[in-house]
């Protein structure tokens, strides 16, 4: 299977770099990007394909993957022929970009829309797809955990997961900073925090664990109260909702 990659900013050099961590070879992937100079570096780095024409992605790709804003469609339709994508499955990674436009835009492609996260670098991404034929979901597979959903649904995720992750190191940034402001070295910081987050994830049940922690009129209780007060699980529902909303 021939894949092409249109676009290598930050997530299609993670596709990259996943299709070749999962054991797709060099040799089946061409890329291009719109700034010569990254596309060269980027393909000379990982031994595949390079090219400035996305037309010839597209022309000798059996799946395309559009990873670059979604504002270049248009402007990336004017340079690919319509006849480009008969028989082909195209995947959009480009948020907020709707199948309708994407089925006008790649005539004759079979279109999944996806949203994934960056740690499909190293194949531990989340991916949401709509329907999908088998070659693409075994691709995504091979990228992480990944799942069959509307397109809604993977709008829905980008907000909760893509974005997510982002969302997640920002937690985590402020927790080490809690660290750093009691004393504490980056490195304390950085295994302690490890360790955490790592033991409550494990644990699994975060509201016993809560409980069990806050014990009444207690310091964990102080500092549990203080976060209620200021919102802070308010401020993370708004986050997520507000990234589905402008994506949505
Ligand atoms: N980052 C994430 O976690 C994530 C998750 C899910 C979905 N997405 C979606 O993935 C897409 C790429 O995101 P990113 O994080 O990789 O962004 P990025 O690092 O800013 O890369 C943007 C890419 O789009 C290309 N591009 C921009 N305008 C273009 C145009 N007019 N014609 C052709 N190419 C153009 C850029 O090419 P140049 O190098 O020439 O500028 C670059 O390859 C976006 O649609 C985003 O919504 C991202």
């Amino acid at each position: 299977m021939k894949i092409g990659i249109i676009g290598l900013g930050h997530l299609g050099r993670s596709l990259l770099q996943g299709l070749l961590c999962s054991g797709i070879a060099p040799d089946e992937i061409t890329a291009y990007n719109r700034t010569a100079s990254v596309c060269d570096a980027v393909c000379e780095k990982f031994g595949i394909d390079a090219t400035g024409d996305p037309g010839y992605v597209a022309e000798t790709s059996d799946v395309i993957f559009f990873v670059t804003k979604g504002a270049a469609l248009e402007e990336l339709s004017e340079s690919i022929p319509s006849k480009a994508y008969a028989g082909k499955t195209v995947v959009s990674f480009m948020a907020g970009v709707r199948p309708e436009k994407l089925e006008s835009a790649c005539p004759g492609a079979e279109i999944v829309v996806a949203m994934p996260t960056v740690s499909i670098a190293d194949c531990t991404g989340i991916i949401a797809h709509t329907k999908a034929p088998e070659n693409v979901s075994q691709l995504f597979k091979r990228l992480g955990y990944s799942f069959e959903t509307t397109y809604d649904g993977a709008v829905r995720s980008a907000a909760y997961a893509a974005s997510g992750l982002g969302f997640a190191a920002y937690l985590l940034s402020a927790y080490m900073k809690a660290g750093r402001d009691l004393g504490f070295r980056e490195d304390e910081c950085a295994k302690i925090t490890d360790i955490l987050f790592t033991t409550a994830l494990r644990r699994g049940d975060f509201d016993t664990i809560v409980a069990e922690v806050a014990t009444k009129g207690g310091a964990t209780e102080r500092g549990v109260m203080r976060m209620d007060n200021v919102g802070v699980p308010g401020a993370v529902s708004d986050a997520v909702r507000l990234a589905y909303e402008k994506m949505a």
